[in-house]
């Protein structure tokens, strides 16, 4: 099938503090989000990308193409899901509604490509699509509000959900769709698939395919890129 990657970029990055949106931020030598871009139009299956912007972003470096490849912009939403959905929309109208879409978030700039292969590999032969997933390694506490340890939760069957998600465009527009219409908050795309009763596929990725959260995972970002290309 077609294969389209989608940026959700119009977070404001609050978590991490300053005033450059998380995406903008450079790692060897480029923003995070050039680094995703490039891993997912580096794949020879990847055909282009849409990219969601916030409103009135002015950093935005202007790329309508890179490795020969169109990027598309539209304008994003409130929430991460109206964001997807924003970009799903402003696919070329020609792309079949079974065409394979792979989002990604603007902020891990740590893809590789034998995930990618992988996850590509997964969503072709998986009805309700395909995820990059990392176990859980460390214990897991639930605790009250007064932050005292209430259980330990079993971690054997619990996963990190990473990034990217590949599901069909149509069945992903549709799910998103009823989230948004329920009022439901999704925070990945599986989470609304899954609303909808799909059991998509978890494929097993690299744990350094990290979401720049904090200064730290910044730093680590810089190591894991510039070894890279050394
Ligand atoms: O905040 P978080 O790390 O979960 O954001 C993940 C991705 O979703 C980021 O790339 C962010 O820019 C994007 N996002 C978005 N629209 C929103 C909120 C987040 O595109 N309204």
């Amino acid at each position: 099938p077609a294969i389209w990657a989608v940026i959700p970029a119009a977070g404001r990055g609050t978590r991490f503090g300053g005033d450059v949106p998380k995406q903008y931020l450079e790692a060897a030598g480029q923003p995070l989000i050039a680094h995703a871009l490039d891993a997912l139009l580096g794949h020879p299956a990847v055909a282009g990308a849409v990219v969601a912007l916030a409103a009135g972003d002015e950093r935005w470096p202007g790329w309508t193409q890179r490795h020969g490849k169109p990027v598309l912009r539209c304008v994003g939403g409130g929430e991460r899901a109206d964001s997807v959905l924003a970009a799903l929309q402003a696919l070329p109208a020609d792309i079949a509604a079974d065409a394979l879409v792979l989002v990604h978030d603007a902020a891990r700039p740590n893809l590789r490509r034998d995930d990618l292969d992988r996850l590509i590999d997964a969503a072709c032969t998986s009805a309700d699509g395909a995820i990059l997933a990392a176990p859980v390694r460390d214990t897991l506490k639930r605790a009250d509000g007064d932050g005292r340890i209430t259980a330990t939760e079993p971690r054997e069957a619990l996963w990190r959900a990473l990034t990217p998600q590949a599901f069909r465009r149509d069945a992903l527009v549709e799910a998103l769709r009823q989230a948004r219409a329920d009022g439901a908050v999704v925070t990945d795309e599986a989470m609304a698939m899954e609303r909808t009763g799909a059991r998509p596929r978890l494929v097993e990725g690299r744990e350094d395919n990290l979401k720049v959260t904090t200064p730290a995972d910044l730093a680590l970002a810089e190591f894991l890129l510039a070894r890279r290309e050394s």
